[in-house]
């Protein structure tokens, strides 16, 4: 065990979260994409409720190449722990945000002209050069520019000094269906994005569309990175995924009975558990049925 700061009051219960199986689904799925494509491991969401940083550090150890958030505070409370890998804000920052983005070195997804021109100019002021993915909407029509500006945006944002255009991205709409025609069209308009984008001498180093789903099933969706979540912690996102890898559920819950350890004094409690890195315990703030 390694943490069992933060208890509720009341309630005792708590989740063990095993970093060995982190890791081993992290090699799991880093063994599933061709040699050179990168892992980007999703921690949004508390590392989906297991703890960002420890999941974070689990998944460096288990090959990811950087960590994909959501909102910009989940990529502060990261460098704060020390953690100096990329990151990358897939919602991208919110307005009033960005200097703090540049702070933190994280890279943005961005997708209007004028995100992209907050964030040179935040990055100007701070005499520094800040990193952005391009985010387009292929179909999950929740972010993302249109596919037919993508060009254009691209060539704006090269345009900019104080940035550096590291990605383009996608969402698949489905996040447990993505061997279906209405993915396999995503995955074609994605496609046709980054082709523009090359015509216009435009080639993000990362290039990413793929959730756990297609790391799973849909090879074509690969390209140079991919961003799993669920199946890092163990799930596969559809059952019929269930046998595409060995994945491991990393959290079960610990009884409403205190453990001993809960018991001695805190000091006692940190020395006897930093020295087993196997797993992590925190509380269980979530409903129990997430966890059975
Ligand atoms: C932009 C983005 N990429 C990747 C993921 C990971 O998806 P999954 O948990 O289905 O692997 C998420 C999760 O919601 C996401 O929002």
């Amino acid at each position: 065990m390694q943490d069992v700061e933060g208890r509720t009051p009341g309630r005792p219960t708590i989740a063990e979260v095993s970093l060995q199986a982190l890791r081993e689904n992290c090699r799991q799925a880093a063994a599933l994409v061709p040699p050179g494509v990168a892992v980007l491991a999703v921690v949004k969401a508390d590392g989906y409720g297991h703890g960002a940083v420890a999941a974070a550090r689990a998944f460096l150890d288990g090959g990811a190449a950087g960590l994909g958030v959501s909102m910009a505070a989940e990529g502060r409370e990261l460098r704060r722990a020390g953690i100096d890998a990329p990151i990358v804000v897939l919602g991208g920052a919110f307005p009033g945000e960005e200097a703090a983005v540049v702070a933190d070195d994280l890279a943005a997804a961005v997708w209007t002209l004028e995100g992209g021109r907050a964030l040179a100019a935040a990055a100007r002021a701070a005499g520094r050069t800040a990193a952005v993915h391009l985010k387009v909407n292929t179909g999950m029509t929740r972010l993302g520019c249109e596919v037919s500006d993508a060009r254009a945006l691209g060539e704006a944002l090269v345009a900019e000094l104080h940035l550096r255009l590291d990605g383009v991205f996608s969402h698949f709409a489905s996040a447990d269906a993505v061997d279906t025609e209405t993915a396999r069209a995503q995955i074609a308009r994605f496609a046709g994005a980054v082709e523009d984008l090359a015509t216009a001498g435009i080639r993000p180093r990362w290039v990413h569309l793929a959730n756990s789903a297609a790391v799973l099933s849909q090879p074509s969706a690969h390209f140079t990175m991919v961003r799993p979540g669920i199946m890092l912690y163990g799930y596969p996102p559809a059952a019929d995924l269930a046998s595409r890898a060995r994945l491991q559920p990393a959290r079960w819950r610990r009884g409403n009975t205190p453990p001993a350890a809960l018991s001695t004094p805190a000091s006692t409690r940190r020395a006897s558990t930093t020295s087993a890195s196997h797993c992590a315990s925190r509380p269980a703030r979530d409903p129990i049925s997430a966890l059975s």
